[in-house]
């Protein structure tokens, strides 16, 4: 109900239809106007983040966007976990003792593959692991879901844009079918722009709040413009939405990282196209779609 009321709102106060457009929507969001709820690192507020036991733990409760963040590792493979340290999200610190600070550029898949990456989260978590980028596309495939992949810290890691992009494709997920269900998404711009130029069907993300003035340069690349929700107002909201991306679509936005009701009826009424959070059952229910 309180969605249904929200996108007349919109819809009055922009002059258009609050409606999204496919690829990076589902099909009820096409209906009805309700954001795209995005569960940030997987669900994570319930299982420990950028773990197999997230992604399940999102499409348990119904949804069917998961967001990770990928890095890689001393010996080239790309793995899914958010800091560029393995200290906080694993027991590192008791397995390798004398390798501070335990960036992950530092360590090989397999001394990565030994870490615990869910006791620090729950002792129901014990055991879970660092996936790699291959093992993580397989469960999303599993479980059918559609994925927001950040390219993390690729300053890091030269190259990492190919190299994810071959991984995808190995993986099949650069045919049409898949292609509606993946953005790759950065906070550096030339990855972004890197991403699009060697793949121009792939949907891209910059994320951070560009200014209004720097929104033509990046709409030449990205197809979503992706910013805290702090940041946000309904008037930065619509001016993105004013730009057409590199595939001739509207800008998008999809808001990050939002927790509660409040926020979440904030931003659904500023006309967000999706809402990236700890916790999409709570934004789920705030939006009146449950
Ligand atoms: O997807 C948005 C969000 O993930 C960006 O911030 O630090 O959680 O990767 P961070
Ligand atoms: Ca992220």
């Amino acid at each position: 109900m309180y969605a249904r009321v929200v996108a007349a709102t919109l819809a009055a106060a922009l002059g258009t239809a609050a409606v999204l457009l496919s690829p990076t929507s589902d099909a009820r969001a096409r209906e009805d106007g309700v954001p795209v709820v995005i569960a940030h690192r997987g669900a994570s507020a319930y299982a420990p983040e950028n773990t197999l036991a997230a992604i399940d733990k999102a499409a348990e409760l119904g949804f069917s966007w998961v967001e990770n963040d990928v890095q890689r590792t001393k010996d080239g493979e790309l793995v899914v976990l958010h800091d560029d340290s393995l200290q906080r999200t694993t027991n590192v610190e008791d397995v390798f003792p004398g390798r501070a600070p335990w960036k992950v550029r530092d360590f090989t898949a397999a001394e990565i593959a030994r870490l615990d990456a869910g006791s620090w989260f729950s002792p129901a978590y014990a055991g879970a692991r660092v996936p790699t980028l291959q093992q993580y596309m397989r469960r999303v495939e599993h479980n059918h879901e559609k994925l927001l992949l950040e390219i993390k810290n690729p300053e890091l890691y030269p190259g990492i844009e190919q190299q994810t992009l071959k991984l995808l494709g190995n993986e099949g997920w650069l045919d049409g079918r898949h292609l509606g269900r993946l953005v790759v998404q950065s906070f550096s711009a030339d990855s972004v722009r890197a991403v699009h130029e060697l793949k121009p069907a792939v949907t891209t993300a910059y994320l951070g709040t560009p200014t209004v003035a720097q929104l033509p340069g990046l709409a030449r690349f990205t197809d979503l413009v992706n910013p805290s929700y702090g940041s946000l107002s309904r008037g930065y909201v619509s001016a993105v939405h004013v730009f057409h991306g590199p595939h001739g679509r509207r800008l998008k936005l999809f808001a990050w990282t939002v927790n509660d009701a409040a926020g979440t009826r904030m931003v659904a009424a500023y006309g967000v196209d999706g809402i990236i959070t700890n916790k999409p059952d709570v934004v789920r229910a705030a939006l009146g779609s449950d």
